[in-house]
């Protein structure tokens, strides 16, 4: 299997390998998101050097969404730094909400000038966005004109492209024609949910867009499709392995001769090279590759690993696996015991017990822990069962909440606590500026930095609630207010200097033998991986100390996602009692409750998604033959 950070992104064709014989669109699968977006954005600054010495324009369609970002912020550097000249390019953006106003924050209009063109010396006259608010009668005629004005300049040199969970590029969506044009359309429910953060709530999001066509994109001479993250896995294997279908409009760019998808590991993990390499070719078995194909065989059988037989294994492409290992007995007795090692009801080690078959050490029986949570509500959300435990069995826990969360609670609960405050206190003039601003705010107003500061009031003593209720010292918890949160706005700064020196200050003083953080590594753009990279900066910082070579680090997985079977190095069973009392923590986070702000498509409440979740991690491991438990906690050890 091939995965690497490859240095230039164009190379062989899909499918010329045994192990890309399912792919029909050639792609490069990076370890992280940021380095692929350096490399995309040399390649089209290269392009736009190369047309600027032929005396010709360049010709760029772009996309909005997160996908992009990245590539933007280098093309952005590369014009500070090094002098990178947009006086010759052109540019068509692939779609605009409809309808919708060009100084609304949600437009694309805005999104393309806060991250490209207000930093760049591209002319004003050579930007195109479809323009939202045209009038209805016009419509049809202005997408004309749209296509046309593409034609004229010599149709588009290289095309960038997003994916959304429906298979749209563009606004493209399910049913749309290999020759469609510019138009407009009526969006998909799902994209809808996936743009409701933005918009507030999905009642906010536009019905209508308008979008180039299948045919507009498919006419570009060069394009690239970028895909972070594991919400883009299933909809990746459906366009690069399924077939041509207008179910998945992004299966057309199966007839283009020049396209590559530029993705993540966790956007590729569905694809069979990936997935389940044993289909494709021969392997370099390791004990974590082993583990990982016996897992899905007895998915895939429907059988608890000690009932797996040879014949399973050998019809199922893993002879080679057998042959090195003997028997099917032998494998599964190895590989059920590697997945009962992971499982401990001692998360911060057995005091006086033989470890050398468990997670976590013996040694330092009372040790100092920190959970750190991204929003104040992830501590008990994913790992609540664990950290009740970890206080009950004596470590010194703290609790460091990365950021305030402001932004997650609603004017209507900020303006119910501002109004008690202020029949306590009628003289409080803050108070009364707080009532008046939330009274009259618009949507697209920004909360004022009081308001900003209530409502993260308001999730501290939540945050309180649910830490003493587990027994916690109200000093062992830490409220971080990390700045590059501090923006008022969905879009976030990235990390500065300011936040890591946060982060290394709380491990220095504490110094902890375990630190346990949100391993939402398939989340490119989102808090969680923001509030994961900068602790993993801190520990880079932090490596040469002494201490930290005591000092461990498990990764739980955010209100999202669990980690695979396969990936756990630590389970920690709960009880039913205990399943109880984590739902009670979570309960103390009232603004959380009852149609959240940033629900996504799931509209089932944390405390439903966090049980459904760990009774399914507990079934999981009862199906693959272990014990049947109530509910289970997973962790994955990063090793720094
Ligand atoms: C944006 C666009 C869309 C996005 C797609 C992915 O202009 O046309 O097709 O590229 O919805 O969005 P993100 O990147 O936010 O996941």
């Amino acid at each position: 299997m091939k995965i690497a950070n490859h240095k230039n992104i164009t190379y062989t064709k899909a499918g010329m390998f045994e192990e890309t014989r399912f792919e029909k669109i050639h792609n490069v699968i990076f370890t992280e998101s940021n380095a692929a977006s350096v490399l995309v954005a040399k390649e089209i600054a290269d392009l736009i050097r190369e047309k600027e010495a032929q005396n010709k324009p360049c010709v760029l369609g772009l996309a909005t969404g997160s996908s992009p970002i990245k590539v933007y912020e280098e093309l952005v550097r590369m014009h500070r730094e090094e002098g990178l000249s947009f006086a010759n390019v052109i540019t068509f953006n692939l779609d605009e909400y409809y309808p919708m106003d060009k100084g609304n924050i949600q437009s694309y209009f805005y999104f393309m000038h806060e991250h490209l063109f207000n930093h760049i010396d591209i002319l004003p006259e050579n930007i195109n966005i479809p323009d939202g608010l045209v009038s209805t009668e016009d419509l049809y005629q202005y997408c004309i004109d749209y296509e046309m004005k593409i034609k004229a300049v010599g149709g588009l040199d290289f095309q960038l492209l997003g994916i959304g969970r429906t298979g749209h590029i563009g606004f493209n969506e399910p049913g749309s024609h290999y020759n469609s044009g510019t138009r407009s359309i009526t969006l998909d429910h799902i994209t809808r949910v996936d743009a409701a953060p933005s918009f507030l709530g999905i009642e906010n999001v536009p019905r209508k867009a308008i979008t180039m066509g299948i045919g507009t994109v498919l006419a570009a001479k060069r394009i690239v499709l970028l895909a972070w993250g594991g919400n883009k896995a299933e909809i990746l294997k459906a366009t690069i392995e399924g077939e041509i279908t207008p179910e998945v409009p992004a299966t057309y760019l199966q007839n283009h001769t020049n396209t590559t998808f530029v993705i993540d590991e966790a956007a590729a993990s569905e694809l069979t090279r990936v997935k389940t390499p044993w289909l494709v070719t021969n392997c370099v078995w390791d004990d974590d590759l082993k583990l990982k194909a016996v897992v899905w065989l007895s998915e895939l059988t429907g059988k608890p690993f000690l009932k797996l037989t040879d014949k399973d294994y050998n019809n199922n492409g893993m002879s080679g696996l057998l042959t090195e290992e003997g028997t099917a007995y032998d494998l599964n007795i190895k590989m059920f015991n590697k997945l009962q090692h992971t499982i401990t009801g001692w998360p911060g080690g057995k005091p006086n017990a033989d470890d050398s078959n468990r997670p976590e050490r013996a040694s330092i029986p009372k040790k100092r822990v920190i959970i750190f949570s991204p929003h104040p509500d992830d501590d008990v959300i994913s790992m609540g069962g664990t950290f009740d435990r970890l206080v009950e069995q004596g470590h010194e826990v703290h609790v460091a909440y990365q950021t305030s969360g402001n932004i997650a609670v609603s004017d209507e609960e900020a303006l119910k606590f501002a109004e008690i405050t202020k029949s306590l206190c009628p003289e409080c003039e803050e108070t009364q500026s707080i009532i008046n601003f939330l009274k009259i705010k618009t949507d697209n107003d920004i909360d004022s930095v009081e308001v900003r500061q209530l409502k993260g009031l308001i999730r501290r003593s939540e945050s309180l609630g649910a830490t003493r209720y587990f027994g916690l010292k109200d000093e062992n918890v830490h409220f971080l207010d990390l700045p590059f949160y501090e923006t008022g706005t969905i879009k976030k700064n990235n990390l500065s200097e300011e936040d890591i020196q946060i982060m290394c200050d709380l491990i220095d003083t504490i110094k902890p033998h375990q630190i346990y953080a949100a391993g939402d590594l398939a989340d490119p753009h989102g808090t969680h991986k923001v509030c994961l990279d900068s602790l993993f900066e801190a520990l880079k910082i932090l490596k040469p100390k002494p201490y930290m070579n005591d000092c461990w680090v498990w990764l739980y997985r955010g209100a999202w996602h669990e980690w695979e079977s396969y990936q756990i190095e630590m389970a920690v069973p709960m009880s039913p009692d205990q399943v109880l009392r984590k739902r009670h923590a979570i309960f103390y986070h009232q603004s959380q409750k009852d149609g959240v702000m940033f629900q996504g498509g799931d509209s089932r409440e944390f405390w439903v998604r966090a049980e459904d979740r760990n009774r399914l991690t507990a079934k999981k491991y009862n199906d693959l033959g272990l014990a049947d438990y109530a509910a289970i906690e997973a962790f994955k050890r990063y090793h720094f």
